[in-house]
């Protein structure tokens, strides 16, 4: 019973081992993926993966149990990270999930068919903020109504003023600001006032930049925001889960609503993760961090630029970008596939104007996790060479009149060029640290 994984489990011990040299071995570039550190991971794999609570803390149905101090603990540390007064906020640090907190808010302050806006998914939103998305992957969504808002074409920002006339219109319960695609800052000002003005509670999901609104480097949503939903990996940088911030006004609601009616024990182990992360975005060197994501996240974007490329917005104010390839004539379904096989993760992404939800024409691209590997602005200049080269390879293999509209991965599998880069990148890759994770492998394991 004692014995480790890989002892009783060779197939899934080398699944993992596979994982983690892929991890090693690939340049990641999604915006939501970062490298936690060892300290989340002690507490992941501690005894509290063994302890159920049920209900929040202090409140349990079981009576109080030895674990409700390190939840306490972490709301502490998670009003302190964002300089809140306790009199004023309070946080709720069991929820499972980002996109569960979201819905977890709406099942508490939403009565069924209320309606509610969020960014529309073309333009970088988050389908847990009740998106339209175009139909085939369509979920109906029966619990509320969502008319969502959009992006000002003239300058690739959110467009407050269309806003304004449909929240008008339609009297929304909840406006959302925030969102998984969207390299700008927010005028959150200008949100409360719209939401005031209409009488809907006004929400921000900062779940991708969370780590970016501790540091102190962007917009505060929490001089206006009536309720903030985050996760607390992406730019946080721990273990996977989510928090809810609230005013004390809807504490009662919320607190009484979320566990045990919605969801059932918290995960103590993550929950003390949690905690130790946000002690961490406490210190210099995580502020330092964040800084250089943002730092990185520009000079990628700049290097794109002056090879010509356009990005929506025309840049960023955060950790992430928008590369528009629309002027190439190549899909982002194209460019992720070209960067898959030579091992750069990005993810395809819809640009404005899309009209299918398969076929999108941007990618989206991010610096958290490189950073925090240790990738330098000249690292990331190289990382934007490698883009550029992917996506010229891909153009040569799409302009081949010998080779079929879909015949396209094949082509890209067995291209010399592409499996050059792969080596290159490769070699770039495993140069930097890995926290958290002892990278010594099985020797004459098959890691590919
Ligand atoms: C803005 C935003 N909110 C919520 C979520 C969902 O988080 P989770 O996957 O933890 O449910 C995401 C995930 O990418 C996101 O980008």
């Amino acid at each position: 019973m004692d014995s480790s994984l890989a002892e009783v489990d060779q197939e899934l011990f080398d699944l993992i081992e596979k994982e983690k040299y892929r991890q090693l071995s690939t340049i990641e570039l999604i915006p939501s993926e970062n490298f936690t550190s060892r300290a989340v991971m002690d507490c992941l794999g501690s005894c509290l993966a063994n302890q159920y609570t049920e209900s929040i803390s202090y409140r349990r149905y079981y009576g109080e149990t030895r674990v409700d101090p390190i939840q306490n603990l972490c709301q502490t540390r998670a009003l302190k990270a964002y300089r809140l007064d306790k009199n004023e906020w309070g946080v709720i640090v069991e929820s499972y999930s980002g996109s569960l907190a979201n819905f977890q808010i709406f099942a508490t302050l939403l009565k069924p068919h209320d309606k509610i806006m969020g960014l529309n998914i073309t333009a970088g939103g988050h389908l847990s903020h009740g998106c339209i998305i175009p139909k085939k992957t369509n979920q109906k969504v029966v619990f509320y109504e969502s008319v969502s808002y959009g992006l000002d074409p003239s300058t690739g920002t959110v467009d407050y003023d269309n806003l304004e006339k449909t929240a008008r219109l339609i009297c929304p319960k909840i406006i959302i600001a925030g969102a998984s695609a969207y390299p700008r800052d927010y005028d959150y000002g200008r949100f409360k006032a719209i939401s005031k003005e209409v009488g809907a509670i006004f929400m921000v999901d900062m779940a991708h930049y969370c780590g970016l609104v501790s540091s102190q480097l962007v917009n505060d949503p929490f001089l206006h925001a009536d309720i903030v939903t985050t996760t607390t990996y992406k730019t946080m940088r721990g273990p996977r889960g989510a928090l809810i911030f609230y005013r004390k006004s809807f504490e009662e609601k919320v607190s009484t609503m979320i566990s045990p009616s919605i969801q059932g024990g918290g995960h103590n182990n993550s929950i003390a993760g949690i905690a130790t992360q946000l002690r961490e975005l406490e210190t210099n060197e995580y502020k330092d961090y964040s800084r250089k994501v943002i730092e990185n996240c520009k000079i990628i974007g700049e290097t794109l630029i002056g090879l010509g490329y356009t990005l929506l917005s025309g840049g960023t104010d955060t950790h992430l970008l928008l590369w528009d390839l629309r002027p190439q004539g190549l899909t982002g379904n194209k460019m992720e596939k070209i960067c898959e096989a030579a091992k750069i993760n990005v993810s395809k992404y819809a640009v404005p104007g899309d009209t299918s939800s398969l076929i999108l024409g941007g990618i989206r691209i991010g610096s958290p996790a490189m950073t925090t590997r240790g990738a330098t602005s000249e690292d990331f200049k190289k990382i934007a060479h490698f883009l550029h080269r992917a996506l010229n390879i891909a153009l040569e293999i799409q302009a081949d009149p010998m080779i079929g509209p879909n015949d396209f991965d094949n082509a890209v599998a067995q291209n010399p060029k592409v499996q050059q880069l792969k080596d290159q990148v490769h070699d770039f890759s495993i140069q930097f640290r890995m926290p958290g994770t002892d990278v010594l492998f099985m020797r004459n394991a098959n890691l590919e």
